[in-house]
C-alpha cells in the first residue's frame, strides 16, 4: 500500500498541467486552462485545469480528479500503476513500507482493498491446485490466459481457508468488513466462500472491491456476492469494465450483458468490450459511467419476456442519462441462449453481426409501448400518448427527444405542437435552460466546503471544535456526508495549507463523489472575484449561519425536554450557553 504521505509529496512535485498537456492541448482561460475534454466527444471546450488547485474538471461530462486520476482515466492505469508512472517523471521511487497491521482498530477503505487482493492472490494459487474447477472451467471451453486476465480463483472446501494467509483470521476486523468471512454465534468465524469459483470484481480503477462467486455445477444459490461494503455499491459497479478499457475504446462501443460468464465467454471469443450489472437492473449511475468511456452502448438480453422486462427497466434507467450523438440500443438474443451459449455455438462473427443490427431505444421504446394498446382506436391512441408523456419528459438530450415527439405525435395522428402542448414542452425546455443558468443553490454547508477548498487559509479563521460539538445533530439537520467532508477538509486545510490535491485524501472512500462535487462547485468562487475581505465576510456570514441553525435545533429540543420532564443543572448551564451570541464562534472574537 502506498503511503498517503508519499502521494501528497508526489503531487506538490508533479505539476497537473504538465501531465496534461502532454496529451491535450490546452488553451489559457483566465486563471484555469481549458481544452476540449477528452473522456467525451464535444465541440466547445468543458475541461478546465486548475494550475493553483492542481486538479481537472469536465463541466459536460463530470470527468474530475488531480493527475493520478487523469492517467488512470486517460490510459486506462491502475491506480498503482499512474502513481509509478508520474513518480517515475518525477525521480522519485515508491517507499516499500509493508502496511502497519493495526490492532483491531477500525478497518478503513486502504485496509479493505489490501484484504481483498491477498485474498484474491490465495483464490488464483488455490486454483492451480483444485482439478475440479480447473475441469469445470476447461468444460465451458476457457483457456488459462483469459482465466489469467480475469484473475479467477477457487475457494477451497474448507471452513477457514483464508486462516493459511491471515494469521489474523479470528480476530481481524478487515476480513469482516470485507465480507469475505461470516461471523456466527459464539465467536465461531467461517470463510463465506467455499467451494466455488471466484470472480474478483474490480472498479473501474483496477481494485479489487468484491467477489462472485459460482457453485461448481450446481447449488444454491448459483452466485454468491460479496455483501455491499464502503468500497462496493452493486449499482455503481460494472465487471469487467476495467479489464476491457481497451477493447471499448478501440471498438467504439460496449456490451452490457447480465452475467460474469457472458463477459469472460465473450472475452475468450474476442469480444472484450462486454461488461456486466452486479446481478441487479442496470441503474442511471452505471449508464452514466459507460457514456463517459464511449459513444454506443449495446444492452443484450435473453430473448425471452424476462428479458424484455430486464430491458425495459434498463431503458427507463436511460432515459435520464441520454446525450444527443451517443447511441444506446438493445439486441435481443434468440430464445433459450445467453451470450456465453451464443458465442461459443455461432461465433464471434455472428454475434457482431447481431450487434450492428440492434434496435435503438427509441425504436424499443415506441414498439413496447404501442405493443400495449390499440393504435386503430382513438382510446388506444389517447393511452399510447399517456404512457409515452413520463418517458418522453425524461429525455434530457434535445434533438432525441424532438425526433421522438415528431415519432409519437406522428403514430397517435396529432401534430407535434398538439403534442408538445399537451406534454407542457415548451415550459419544461425553458425551465431546464433556466435552471442550468442558475444552478441550484449549494446548502450552506457545501459553501463552506467550496470556500475551504478554493481559500484554504479561511479554515484558520474558525474554531471547528465549536462545530464538532453538534456532530450528533448532523444526519438531522444537515447531511451527514456533507458534515464530515467539510470537518475532514478544515482539518486538511489547516494540514496542508495548499490543499493541492488533498482530494486524493478521499480516494475510494465513501465521501470521494462529495468531494469531487466541491472542488468543482470551488471554481465558482474563482470566477465570482472576491476581494480576501469580501471572501472571508461571506465565509464568516455562512459559518455563523450553520451554528445558528444547529444552535436553535438544539435549544428547542432543549425547550422540548423542559416541558416534557424538565431540566437538570446541566442542561441549564448548556442552555445559558447556547443563548450567547454567534460573534464568539468566530477565533479571535472571544
Ligand atoms: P445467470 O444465472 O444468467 O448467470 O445470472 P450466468 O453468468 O449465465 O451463469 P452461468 O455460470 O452461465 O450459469 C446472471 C447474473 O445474476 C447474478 C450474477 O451476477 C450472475 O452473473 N446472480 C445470478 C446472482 O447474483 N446470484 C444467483 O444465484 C444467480
Ligand atoms: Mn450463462
Amino acid at each position: 500500500m502506498i503511503p498517503q504521505s508519499f502521494i501528497h509529496d508526489l503531487l506538490a512535485r508533479v505539476d497537473i498541467v504538465d501531465v496534461i498537456e502532454g496529451h491535450v492541448p490546452l488553451k489559457r482561460a483566465g486563471s484555469n486552462l481549458t481544452a476540449r475534454c477528452p473522456f467525451h466527444s464535444e465541440k466547445t471546450p468543458s475541461f478546465t485545469v486548475s494550475a493553483t488547485k492542481q486538479f481537472y474538471h469536465c463541466f459536460g461530462c463530470g470527468a474530475h480528479g488531480t493527475a493520478i486520476s487523469f492517467l488512470m482515466e486517460f490510459h486506462g492505469l491502475g491506480f498503482v500503476d499512474a502513481v509509478k508512472d508520474l513518480a517515475a517523471r518525477v525521480g522519485m521511487t515508491i517507499p516499500d513500507t509493508a502496511t502497519k497491521r493495526d490492532r483491531g482498530q477500525e478497518a478503513d477503505a486502504e485496509e479493505l482493498t489490501g484484504v481483498l487482493h491477498r485474498a484474491a492472490q490465495y483464490y488464483r494459487a488455490q486454483l492451480k491446485e483444485a482439478g475440479r474447477a480447473i475441469d469445470y472451467l476447461k468444460g465451458r471451453g476457457l483457456t488459462g490466459e483469459i482465466a489469467a486476465r480475469f484473475g479467477l480463483g477457487y475457494a477451497p472446501d474448507g471452513w477457514q481457508g483464508l486462516e493459511a494467509v491471515f494469521p489474523d483470521y479470528r480476530e481481524s476486523r478487515a476480513l469482516s468488513a470485507a465480507g469475505l468471512v461470516i461471523d456466527a454465534a459464539e465467536g465461531r468465524r467461517y470463510d463465506r466462500f467455499r467451494d466455488r469459483i471466484m470472480f474478483p470484481i474490480h472498479n473501474q480503477r483496477g481494485v479489487i472491491v468484491g467477489f462472485g462467486g459460482r457453485v461448481i455445477d450446481s447449488g444454491e444459490p448459483k452466485y454468491l456476492n460479496s455483501p455491499e461494503t464502503p468500497l462496493f455499491e452493486k449499482g455503481r459497479e460494472l465487471y469487467g469494465l476495467h479489464q476491457g478499457r481497451q477493447a471499448i475504446r478501440s471498438a467504439g462501443l460496449v456490451v452490457v450483458v447480465e452475467g460474469y460468464m457472458d463477459v469472460v465467454a465473450l472475452a475468450q471469443s474476442e469480444i472484450g468490450y462486454a461488461v456486466a450489472t452486479l446481478g441487479t437492473a442496470t441503474t442511471p449511475w452505471q449508464v452514466q459511467k459507460l457514456l463517459r468511456q464511449t459513444d454506443r452502448v449495446v444492452y443484450c438480453f435473453d430473448g425471452d419476456a424476462a428479458g424484455r422486462r430486464a430491458a425495459w427497466r434498463a431503458l427507463e434507467n436511460s432515459l435520464g442519462q441520454l446525450v444527443d450523438g451517443k447511441q444506446i440500443s438493445f439486441l435481443f438474443l434468440p430464445e433459450l441462449e445467453d451470450p456465453d451459449s451464443f458465442v461459443r455455438v455461432h461465433g464471434r462473427v455472428a454475434f457482431e453481426d447481431l450487434l450492428s443490427r440492434a434496435q435503438p431505444l427509441s425504436e424499443f421504446l415506441l414498439e413496447y409501448l404501442s405493443s400495449r394498446t390499440d393504435l386503430s382506436t382513438a382510446e388506444g391512441r389517447a393511452k399510447f400518448l399517456q404512457d409515452a408523456k413520463p418517458h418522453v419528459k425524461q429525455i434530457a438530450a434535445p434533438m432525441l427527444s424532438l425526433l421522438l415527439r415528431k415519432r409519437i405525435a406522428e403514430l397517435a395522428g396529432v401534430s407535434q405542437p398538439e403534442l408538445d402542448s399537451r406534454y407542457e414542452i415548451k415550459t419544461l425546455v425553458r425551465s431546464r435552460v433556466a435552471e442550468r443558468r442558475a444552478a441550484p443553490k449549494p446548502s450552506i454547508l457545501r459553501q463552506l466546503a467550496e470556500m475551504v477548498v478554493f481559500r484554504p487559509g479561511l479554515a484558520s479563521l474558525v474554531d471547528s471544535s465549536r462545530l464538532m460539538e453538534f456532530g450528533d445533530l448532523a444526519g438531522n439537520e444537515v447531511p451527514a456526508g456533507e458534515f464530515r467532508l467539510f470537518c475532514d477538509l478544515l482539518e486538511l486545510a489547516r494540514a496542508r495549507p495548499g490543499m493541492q490535491g488533498a482530494m486524493e485524501a478521499f480516494r475510494g472512500s465513501d465521501l470521494a463523489g462529495l468531494a469531487e462535487q466541491i472542488e468543482a462547485g470551488s471554481l465558482r468562487w474563482e470566477e465570482r472575484r472576491l476581494d480576501d475581505a469580501a471572501l472571508e465576510d461571506d465565509f464568516l456570514g455562512a459559518w455563523r449561519q450553520l451554528l445558528d441553525r444547529f444552535r436553535n435545533a438544539r435549544i428547542s429540543a432543549l425547550l422540548e425536554k423542559s416541558k416534557r420532564i424538565g431540566w437538570t443543572e446541566e442542561d441549564k448551564a448548556l442552555y445559558l450557553r447556547l443563548q450567547r451570541p454567534s460573534q464568539t464562534d468566530a477565533v479571535g472574537a472571544d
